[in-house]
């Protein structure tokens, strides 16, 4: 099959170009610069040379498609992002969604798939959910439920099925947020907020991957929640993290202090809980994870570093 991918060189991105040209498919990768065009082609990818929000400019270099796949982002790595930072990503989601639909309808593309986030549908009372929930969207993740909404409309619209993979909160060895907790966690400096017992459903990028590319092959209808297994505690992953680095266990600080130091969003993030399984995409594809708890994830990611000399 040919897949266009936006979001080629990103952490799951490149990950995605990879097993699709392993599995005998032709990935087209979406850059917008020369460094992504070497990234595409070392994966077994061809590049093209565009703007997510440019169908015309995406649709001059690329006349058919089977599929298209939406993983681009521009998740702020800022400790305090701003309202500002995250328009940037909202344009991505909203915009970047309503290009690629448009590039679908011209390029004769029988499957869309859109990448999103389980804790859109995270209840207000914490409790465990699926796909069955209704959206719960707050300022930051209203972009992801209209994007959800763009993409399953224009299914039923111009005929071509769409998937909504809604992945877990993601770690991996070259993801930015778990390179900066490790290193945080390695000086002390990242702190266990409150009582550490919120629980999120979690899932390394890998499983992100192979669960996209199981999408790609069966094409399910709907909305999917991707997770790992084990839904876990925030106290006890990064706890873990930290012991796993041979580094002493994470303090721990009051709401209100988190508050002051890190903002009110990431302390909001680190003391919810969204717990969801994965029942509906592994009955639906048979996906599976091969990291089905944080224990083996983090394990492959101290491997990892350990195998290039960053620990
Ligand atoms: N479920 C989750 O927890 C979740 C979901 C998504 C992301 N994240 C996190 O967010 C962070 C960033 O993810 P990442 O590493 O994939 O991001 P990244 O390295 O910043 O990559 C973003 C991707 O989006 C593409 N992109 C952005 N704007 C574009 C535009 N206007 N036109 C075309 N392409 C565009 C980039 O392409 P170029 O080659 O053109 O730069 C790049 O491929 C990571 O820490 C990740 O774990 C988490």
């Amino acid at each position: 099959m040919r897949v266009l991918v936006a979001g080629a060189t990103g952490v799951l991105g490149r990950r995605l170009v990879r097993h699709l040209s392993d599995g005998g498919h032709e990935a087209i990768g979406l850059t917008r610069d020369e460094r992504g065009d070497g990234i595409i082609r070392e994966l077994g990818g061809t590049p093209i040379r565009a703007n997510l929000f440019d169908a015309d400019e995406i649709t001059s270099q690329i006349d058919s498609t089977d599929a298209i796949i939406h993983a681009a982002t521009a998740i702020p790595k800022k400790q305090r992002p701003s309202g500002k930072d995250w328009e940037v990503n909202d344009r991505i989601r909203i915009r970047g969604v309503e290009s690629l639909v448009e590039v679908a309808r011209r390029t004769g593309a029988q499957h869309l798939i859109f990448q999103s986030i389980v804790w859109v549908a995270r209840p207000d009372d914490q409790s465990p959910f699926d796909e069955s929930a209704p959206l719960n969207p707050d300022s930051v993740t209203q972009s992801a439920a209209t994007a959800e909404r763009i993409a399953t409309n224009a299914s039923g619209e111009y005929g071509f099925t769409t998937t909504v993979i809604r992945g877990g909160w993601f770690y991996a060895p070259d993801a930015h947020h778990t390179l900066s907790f490790g290193d945080a966690l390695r000086k002390r400096m990242l702190p266990v907020i409150g009582d550490g017992e919120a629980r999120w459903s979690i899932l390394h990028v890998d499983d992100a991957a192979s669960a996209y590319a199981a999408a790609v092959e069966q094409r399910p209808e709907g909305i999917f929640h991707v997770v790992d297994d084990e839904p876990v505690k925030v106290g006890e992953f990064f706890r873990h993290f930290a012991e796993r680095q041979g580094a002493k266990p994470p303090r721990s600080i009051p709401v209100w202090l988190a508050r002051l130091l890190a903002g009110s969003f990431s302390t909001e993030f680190a003391t919810t809980s969204f717990v969801t399984n994965a029942n509906r995409f592994k009955e639906t594809t048979g996906w599976r994870p091969a990291y089905p708890t944080f224990r083996e994830g983090l394990d492959q990611v101290i491997d990892t570093w350990v195998s290039e000399g960053r620990l």
